[in-house]
């Protein structure tokens, strides 16, 4: 049927493991049905090319798996330009959320946006990942907080297509005004209406929790992922991102496939995520754009042997960029990643926390023919260059989905 050949890659970066990045230079890809082919030096590729196929000239650029984005919030209504002003001049993060800002104030917004409002946010939002290079993104709700709210943006998430999304409930993110000093009341809501309607109506692969003091106690956040385990569905948790609160350990315990943020979490966080075999997810633009210089202690994870994912954290408050890019560069900058880690923990490690590392993260015959065309000559170039946008032409199952 349809073949798709791209020749002329200076660089083609399979990515074969933690930090390694398995460069062919020279390289050229060939994939057919959506489905990757051969990968290999231009002239052991060449060959195989059939007469029917679409042959596209890299011109000496950088072909790389698409990026996989495994945490992001991207279904919203509205901004938070205001509060971005409101920190600018002194304020915390924390202060304007004690003041019915922050999470609550997006929750307003988007209860009173009709579904097709939220599909059309999603389409914004999801243009925005495939221009940096995004191919898969981790999709979080969480700006609902009722019953059919929370359902509303689940659904709106076909909004995000062309773009691949694994959807996560993430019903507590955050206590709603409603029952505002009655959070126990609003965890029985999620545990026991909102998550048997998700996993029924099957909207969500994954189950969530933002386990803080003020939010969800690690006793609540159990309560719910302990209901979310038993209804099938896999769990991540945000854990120790404002304090060290034993979400890194409560991971641990429940067998959780990430434990996300980790800003505060120190040695013995870190011993029991690698007994569990929990995957950290890493998330710099957090850090950078609440103004924090505490980033995660990526160094002393990746010594312990953890497989650490790296991703954006899309979200309209603490961390609003779609950029893989401008986190490699952060993960480089700021927690002493080699570009070769970093692009790693964002394509296959960052597929493997999502359950996919079969299918899409690298360049392997067998996988998806999510492929991105990067405008530089050599992979490090995409945590060097930031501030720009290197993805030049992506493509999703073989499909053309984006083009500078
Ligand atoms: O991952 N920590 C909780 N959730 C988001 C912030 C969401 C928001 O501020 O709207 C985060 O940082
Ligand atoms: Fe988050």
């Amino acid at each position: 049927m349809s073949a798709l050949a791209i020749i002329g890659c200076a660089q083609v970066v399979t990515v074969r493991g933690p930090g390694d990045v398995g460069i062919i230079p020279d390289g050229a890809l060939l994939a057919r049905d959506g489905l990757i082919e051969r990968v290999g030096t231009r002239r052991e590729v060449e060959p195989w090319i059939p007469a029917d196929c679409t042959v596209v000239d890299a011109g000496g650029r950088i072909l790389m798996p698409g990026f996989v984005d495994a945490h992001t919030h991207p279904v919203f209504a509205g901004d938070r330009a205001d509060e971005f002003e409101k920190r600018a001049a002194g304020a915390t993060y924390q202060e304007i959320a004690a003041e019915g800002g922050g999470i609550r104030s997006t929750v307003r917004r988007t209860r009173e946006a009709a579904e097709d409002q939220l599909v059309a946010a999603a389409q914004k939002h999801a243009q925005w990942f495939l221009r940096c290079g995004a191919t898969t993104i981790e999709a979080k709700s969480g700006y609902g907080l009722s019953v059919e709210d929370e359902l509303k943006i689940l659904r709106a998430m076909r909004g995000l297509s062309p773009l691949r999304h694994v959807p996560t409930f993430l019903g507590a993110h955050e206590v709603p005004e409603e029952y505002r000093g009655r959070g126990q009341q609003y965890v029985d809501l999620v545990v026991h209406e909102m998550l048997p309607r998700v996993a029924q109506e099957r909207l969500a692969e994954y189950c969530d929790v933002f386990c803080e003091p003020g939010i969800f106690s690690p006793e609540q956040a159990h309560q719910i992922l302990d209901a979310a385990r038993r209804l099938g569905m896999g769990l991540r948790i945000h854990a120790d991102q404002l304090s060290l609160n034993g979400g890194a350990e409560l991971a641990a315990q429940l067998g959780a496939a990430t434990a996300d943020h980790l800003e505060h979490t120190g040695a013995a966080g870190i011993a029991a995520l690698r007994r569990a075999g929990v995957q950290p997810v890493l998330l710099p633009g957090a850090v950078h754009a609440l103004g924090s210089k505490r980033y995660p202690d990526a160094r002393a994870m990746i010594e312990a042997g953890l497989d650490v994912v790296l991703a954006t954290d899309f979200n309209p408050g603490s961390s609003p960029t779609p950029s893989i890019p401008m986190i490699l560069s952060l993960a480089c900058t700021q927690m002493k990643m080699t570009p070769a880690e970093a692009i790693a923990a964002a394509t296959l490690s960052a597929a493997r926390s999502l359950g996919r590392a079969h299918q899409i993260g690298s360049l392997e015959p067998g996988k998806r023919a999510d492929l991105v065309i990067h405008d530089c000559a050599d992979y490090r170039e995409l945590a060097y260059w930031f501030g720009i946008e290197p993805a030049h032409t992506v493509y999703i199952d073989g499909q053309l989905a984006f083009q500078r």
